[in-house]
């Protein structure tokens, strides 16, 4: 028979929501526990969503024996904390991006789960959906030939206020952290780190940002252009350029919607995508195919991405504090 996990979550909030839809399609997931500070918010949850158990403490729920794997769903300026507490207890994380605070803390975290032999993962759900890395594939085979340029943006109207989680750096807030990040690991996922970076950014009042674009130059001189907001739509849309044409992942490019080549000639192909689910279970399967195997790291989304993303992240976010 084949293997089950028990999965536990840590912060039933918005994003808790979509996972726990993604896992009720991988018949390896038992949904079996969700902590929330308020037992009310842990109960409704549970019964949503089929769970065993319901803890008003997150601690109370790691000392659980039987648990195997935690999901951390809180907010960016808590993701370090709650990892290490996670990992203390021995229990396999799979943690929301942006992966914590800072390079140091992403460092500790690795350094935490080799010395206690557990596995640890970022949620970057996107980088494990089946249309990114069919995006990657089609570029190293050479449908565009040569690559020259990756564009990318993400961006939507978030109203402004200095209590929502987004716009409040006492919770990690802002378009980088929050959606910036997609287009800068895809750009990292195809090109690799950047060699420069140029950052020119716009604060929200709370001094979070609120638009900031990116130039990154790559090796092999190939450069990557990208934006984040939340005072605007955007395209929503990633786009590699090269000497045959480009690939387009089609709005909103961070989940599985649709990919095509447009030729020179302008003329456009679509390209089949595979797709199951609401796309989180790809990030959930993955984990417990590693821990199938043992493993503390994940190969799809080794820890020397998590640390190059949060070192470049470090990087822009320093620079956007210079406008
Ligand atoms: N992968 C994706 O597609 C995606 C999309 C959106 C967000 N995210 C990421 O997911 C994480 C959560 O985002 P979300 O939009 O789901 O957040 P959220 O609903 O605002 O909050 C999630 C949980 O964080 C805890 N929390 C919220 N505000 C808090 C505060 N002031 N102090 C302490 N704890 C607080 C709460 O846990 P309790 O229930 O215990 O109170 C809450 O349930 C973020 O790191 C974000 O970057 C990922």
């Amino acid at each position: 028979m084949e293997k089950t996990y028990k999965w536990g979550i840590i912060g039933p909030g918005n994003i808790a929501n979509k996972f726990a839809e993604g896992l009720q399609i991988l018949p390896k997931a038992e949904r079996y526990a969700v902590a929330s500070r308020s037992l009310e918010k842990a109960e409704a949850f549970k019964a949503k969503y089929g769970f065993e158990k319901a803890f008003d403490s997150y601690e109370e729920m790691l000392k659980d024996p039987a648990l195997d794997v935690v999901y951390i769903a809180t907010t960016n300026n808590l993701h370090f904390e709650h990892t290490m507490m996670c990992l203390e207890a021995g229990k396999a994380v799979l943690c929301e991006k942006p992966f914590a605070s800072n390079l140091l803390q992403v460092k500790q975290m690795v350094d935490k789960a080799r010395e206690k032999q557990v596995f640890l993962m970022e949620a970057l759900w996107s980088r494990l959906i089946p249309s990114m890395m069919q995006f990657k594939a089609q570029m190293e085979n050479g449908a565009v030939g040569k690559p020259f340029l990756f564009q990318c943006d993400f961006g939507f109207i978030s109203p402004f206020d200095p209590y929502k989680r987004v716009y409040d750096p006492g919770l990690g807030g802002g378009s980088i952290p929050d959606i910036g990040i997609y287009p800068v690991f895809t750009a990292m996922y195809l090109f690799g780190k950047p060699e420069t970076i140029q950052v020119a950014s716009v604060p929200a009042p709370t001094g979070t940002d609120w638009t900031t674009s990116i130039l990154f130059k790559h090796k092999n001189k190939k450069i990557s252009m990208l934006t984040s907001s939340f005072e605007m739509v955007l395209e929503n849309e990633a786009r590699v350029y090269g000497e045959n044409g480009s690939l387009k992942l089609h709005r909103m490019f961070h989940m599985p919607v649709r990919l095509s080549f447009k030729a020179n000639d302008g003329k456009e192909t679509d390209i089949p995508l595979q797709m199951e689910g609401n796309g989180y279970n790809y990030e959930a399967a993955e984990v417990m195919e590693c821990l199938d195997k043992g493993l503390i790291e994940s190969p799809a989304m080794p820890f020397a991405f998590s640390l190059e993303l949060m070192s470049v992240l470090d990087e822009i976010v320093e620079k956007a504090k210079i406008g």
